[in-house]
């Protein structure tokens, strides 16, 4: 037993008969005791006591004078105990066994400033239980078993500051529940069962700056509701079940400073105005399910300084589409599936210090990402697949200045330096490593390739170097040709034509390049045409989807496409179908009409001139999709 709890037993019992104490132990009988006696000494020798006297503290308690404080923790109380000290400023009924709290259970405390109900067993408050405790600023009822709070339970408690009831089973939150909670800053309301919150439930928070709604059941923000928090500057939102953040999802919350999103693990959607009208300096969005960097959400908030993403599968930061996030000073994307980070992803971002891409696919960090290196202080590079190359150069020299916050960036590839640490490398190595060689077209013999319309050619270009060089192909015109169409550039960089037409003559530029430099190489393709048209092969059906000549969509060249199938199979089929079935329904329609028109007139008709019009929806149907109109036609029956 503390020194404390010797002088604190004495009071307790003053106030409570011997026959209360059955049960407890004989320890604590014999010093109840002891303290009885001690008391009737103290009682005569001194004046003082009297004011102690006027203090009483409850059976089981621990009473503190000095910080005015009871502690009646863990004392497997079921009710509130009697006989508190009127001028106690701190009670902690933590960890008891309190199922209900009545009426003005309270009263009489009128100078208390902390009340801890926490780890308790409540399951019902009546509306002014906490009625009179009007110096109250501290409310902890977490970790209890309150499905609902009726409206008026908090009514008396004017100088409230902060209130948590997170870890109960509360479902919803009706209006008007905090009303009169006029002075509460602080609200911890995470780890419900919420599934509803009323939109006027927050009504009267009038001076809210922090709200915490962890793991609750919500299905949707409650946009309506939060909006009445005109003061909110923190908000921290974890572990919802939403895949979807919408727009306008925060309006009104003008001081929202700090937005915290974190463990939504079904959310991959924030729409590209769901922040709008917010004013962050600090936005955190990780452990979520993000699959690109929200550039179109985030570019207005405009004095963020802090962008947290760690922890979403996102593969790419692209290039200047952060530039109006001018303030920002850190960048976090951590345990991300980061490939690359494009040229001028950070371009305009000139505070930026902080860049924490650990745990990512990084093979490289190119010094080009960044608007300017000098402000960069802290980098976490580690636990990526670096390849120290020239690349990688800016980061070994300024290894010593760098903070890598504790986490050495180190080597995978090449093989030589394989697992070592940056710091690890001396001056005299780095000319040695962390070097590149330009790209280089291998077996650059000169090349004139000739072809039969109709034919296919493969144009080859390979190329070595150090990073491994990337290959483009342009047209004469300069026009790039991409990865898919009739002319392709395959992934090992050879050209392919297929159907080659006379209009693809022409050369073929070949680039390879890399960090360290470029190399190029031309081709010259010539297609010959073929003197009869009969003998021209016309290709298998399931290959006519190709038949759109990509290089003449991308080259935009005037030339004419003269193309001896103007529709494919599908449309000729569908229209062929569609034609008869409208035809045989038209023909029946005309000759019931004919009846009719027998059995009223008694006339015959002998002609009837049907004319038929019919339409794909598709227009040309082919793959290309380059909108000509070579599927409609025209069709006259007579
Ligand atoms: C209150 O009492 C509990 C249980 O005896 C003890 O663990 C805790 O430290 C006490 N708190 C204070 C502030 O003395
Ligand atoms: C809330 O969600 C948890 C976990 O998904 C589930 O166990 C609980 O039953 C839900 N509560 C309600 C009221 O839907
Ligand atoms: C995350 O997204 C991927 C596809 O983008 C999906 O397969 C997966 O189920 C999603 N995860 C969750 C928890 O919704
Ligand atoms: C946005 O926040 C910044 C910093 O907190 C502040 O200086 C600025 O005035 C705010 N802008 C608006 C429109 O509220
Ligand atoms: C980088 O992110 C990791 C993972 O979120 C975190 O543990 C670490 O503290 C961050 N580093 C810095 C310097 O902020
Ligand atoms: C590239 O791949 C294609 C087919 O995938 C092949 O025909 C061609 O020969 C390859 N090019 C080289 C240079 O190996
Ligand atoms: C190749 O390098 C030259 C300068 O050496 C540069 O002007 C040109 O833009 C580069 N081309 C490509 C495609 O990278
Ligand atoms: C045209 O076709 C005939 C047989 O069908 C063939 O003998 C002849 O070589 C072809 N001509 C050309 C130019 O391919
Ligand atoms: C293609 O040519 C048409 C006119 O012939 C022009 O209006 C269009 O802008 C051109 N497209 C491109 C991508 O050059």
């Amino acid at each position: 037993m503390s020194a404390e709890s010797e002088k604190a037993l004495p009071f307790a019992q003053l106030t409570t008969p011997y026959s209360k104490l059955a049960g407890d132990d004989m320890f604590l009988e014999a010093a109840v005791q002891w303290g009885t006696w001690s008391i009737l000494v103290l009682w005569v020798a001194g004046a003082s006591m009297a004011t102690e006297l006027s203090r009483p503290c409850p059976q089981r308690c621990e009473c503190h004078q000095e910080t005015m404080e009871v502690n009646c923790s863990r004392r497997q109380l079921s009710a509130v105990p009697e006989g508190l000290s009127g001028d106690s400023l701190h009670l902690n009924l933590g960890h008891n066994r309190l199922k209900t709290l009545g009426r003005r259970q309270f009263a009489g405390l009128a100078l208390l400033q902390e009340l801890d109900l926490s780890n308790n067993m409540i399951s019902m408050i009546e509306v002014e239980a906490f009625q009179g405790l009007q110096s109250l600023q501290t409310l902890r009822i977490k970790s209890n078993r309150l499905k609902i709070i009726p409206v008026g339970v908090f009514s008396g408690l004017p100088r409230l500051r902060a209130l948590d009831i997170s870890q109960n089973e509360i479902l919803v939150f009706l209006d008007y529940t905090f009303r009169e909670l006029v002075n509460l800053q602080q609200l911890e309301a995470g780890e419900n069962d919420l599934v509803f919150i009323s939109q006027r439930a927050f009504t009267g928070l009038q001076n809210l700056q922090e709200l915490n709604l962890d793991r609750c059941n919500l299905t949707s923000i409650p946009t309506v509701a939060l909006s009445q928090l005109q003061n909110l500057t923190r908000m921290r939102l974890r572990r919802l079940n939403i895949s979807v953040l919408p727009s306008n999802s925060f309006h009104q919350l003008h001081r929202l400073r700090d937005l915290r999103i974190s463990h939504w693990s079904s959310l991959d959607t924030l729409a590209s105005k769901s922040l709008i009208g917010l004013n962050l300096t600090s936005l955190t969005i990780n452990n979520c399910n993000l699959s690109t960097v929200p550039y179109a959400s985030v570019h207005t908030l405009v004095f963020l300084r802090y962008l947290d993403l760690s922890y979403n599968p996102i593969t790419a930061v692209h290039g200047n589409l952060l530039a109006d996030l001018l303030r920002l000073e850190e960048f976090h994307l951590a345990g991300g599936s980061l490939v690359t980070i494009e040229p001028g992803a950070f371009k305009g971002l000139a505070y930026l210090r902080l860049l924490n891409m650990s745990s990512n696919q990084l093979p490289t960090l190119e010094e080009g990402v960044l608007h300017s290196v000098g402000n960069l202080e802290t980098l976490r590079l580690d636990r990526n697949p670096l390849a120290c190359d020239c690349r990688l150069l800016w980061v070994v020299r300024r290894r010593l200045r760098l903070d890598f916050d504790g986490h050495q960036p180190s080597c995978t590839a090449p093989d030589v330096v394989c697992g070592r640490e940056f710091r690890d490398f001396t001056e005299a190595e780095l000319s040695g490593f962390f070097t590149c060689r330009q790209a280089r077209i291998l077996n650059r013999k000169p090349q004139d390739v000739r072809v039969e319309e109709g034919g296919r050619v493969l144009l080859h270009c390979m190329a070595d170097g150090d990073p491994s060089p990337s290959i483009t192909w342009m047209t004469s015109q300069h026009a790039l040709l991409l990865p898919t169409g009739r002319v392709r550039v395959l992934t090992n960089g050879t050209l392919e034509l297929r159907y080659a037409q006379v209009q693809d003559s022409g050369s073929y530029l070949c680039t390879a390049s890399n960090t360290a430099g470029n190399d190029s190489f031309s081709v010259s393709l010539q297609v010959s045409g073929l003197p009869h048209s009969r003998n021209r092969t016309v290709p298998h059906f399931s290959e006519m989807v190709w038949t759109v000549p990509s290089i003449i969509t991308v080259t935009n060249s005037s030339a004419q496409v003269s193309d001896p199938f103007p529709f494919d199979a599908k449309t000729l089929i569908i229209a062929m179908t569609m034609g008869f079935l409208s035809f045989l329904s038209s023909v029946i329609i005309c000759f019931v009409f004919m009846f009719l028109w027998s059995q009223s007139q008694g006339q015959i008709k002998h002609t009837a001139t049907i004319n038929f019009v019919p339409r794909t929806s598709k227009g040309g149907g082919a793959g290309g999709g380059d909108g000509n109109d070579s599927g409609r036609f025209t069709m006259k029956l007579i």
